[in-house]
């Protein structure tokens, strides 16, 4: 594995074995990530140089590649190793490590290619808070209905239906989309979803029809931890609208207060104590 310092204003990249100036970084246009989406990604923060949650987002890689058949091209220690040395090219102290394997470049045709190698691609970015108003009054969600495919338990870079639906939530100048099938909430358009009733938290079942998100096992850990119930079940729209608080949670926003649903406000209208205690373990949880 080559590797060259960080430029101080660029990003450093990781292509197919070699590190890199992002602008210097080339793919193939008959790459199958570009031709057909066909691959998958993750999104690990880092904090204080540390990759949060790295074995249960390595095991997700894992999870999603086996998912779409593809052999996982590099071992658990070579991805290891990769994410660390990425962090260490970079100056911020936090960050968020971006990984993504595609079925590799190949003659265009939809079945699986014979022999082609898989393209693996990392990059970081500096992890830049949420803007501490946010926190302190709340996101507003717009709702629409999932409209995406039957494997979103997938990490797929196949994320048109995501887009169109974040794009529907940035038209109406809200923070995310929180998506509902058949009458039962899914989750947002790149976050998970959660409602809370009467000091009772709760969350959709990690079926097909939702990402397995790292921070729903963390933050199923820190409900546990503080005593805080917690339900996972199939939750009704007119449960969401009749939540006392709802919450978001994502690699990249960590848990965010929902308090505007469709202008609507959710219970009092502000961040709830509930969320106030999550946030507050999710912190001692980085720094542990
Ligand atoms: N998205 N659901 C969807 C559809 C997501 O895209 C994400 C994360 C989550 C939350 O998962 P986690 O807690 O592991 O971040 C749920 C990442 C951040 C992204 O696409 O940028």
């Amino acid at each position: 594995m080559s590797s060259t310092p960080a430029e101080s204003t660029g990003q450093t990249v990781f292509l197919n074995g070699e590190f890199m100036p992002i602008e210097s970084a080339r793919v193939p246009v008959l790459d199958r990530g570009f031709i057909f989406g066909d691959g998958v990604y993750e999104v690990v923060p880092v904090y204080g140089g540390r990759a949060f949650r790295w074995p249960q987002h390595f095991a997700r890689l894992e999870r999603s590649l086996a998912k779409i058949r593809l052999a996982n091209p590099r071992s658990s220690q070579q991805w290891t190793e990769l994410v660390a040395e990425l962090v260490r090219l970079h100056p911020w102290r936090d960050q968020f490590v971006y990984l993504q394997v595609t079925r590799g470049v190949a003659k265009r045709d939809h079945a699986f290619p014979k022999g082609a190698t898989p393209t693996v691609f990392a990059m970081s970015s500096e992890f830049v808070a949420l803007a501490p108003q946010l926190r302190e009054h709340g996101v507003p969600v717009v709702t629409r209905p999932d409209e995406r495919w039957l494997h979103c338990d997938i990490k797929s870079i196949s994320l048109l239906g995501n887009v169109l639906a974040r794009q529907e939530a940035a038209d109406a100048d809200a923070f995310e989309c929180v998506m509902f099938r058949d009458g039962f909430l899914t989750e947002g358009s790149s976050s998970n979803i959660w409602v809370v009733r009467d000091g009772t938290v709760f969350c959709p079942p990690l079926d097909r029809l939702v990402l397995e998100g790292i921070r729903v096992g963390l933050i199923g850990e820190l409900c546990a931890a503080s005593g805080t119930p917690l339900e996972v079940r199939r939750i009704l729209r007119e449960e969401v609208f009749a939540a006392d608080e709802l919450m978001l949670s994502s690699a990249t926003r960590e848990v965010v207060p929902i308090t505007r649903i469709d202008g609507q406000a959710v219970g009092s209208g502000a961040p709830g104590p509930v969320y106030a205690r999550l946030y507050a373990a999710y912190q001692a949880a980085k720094a542990a």
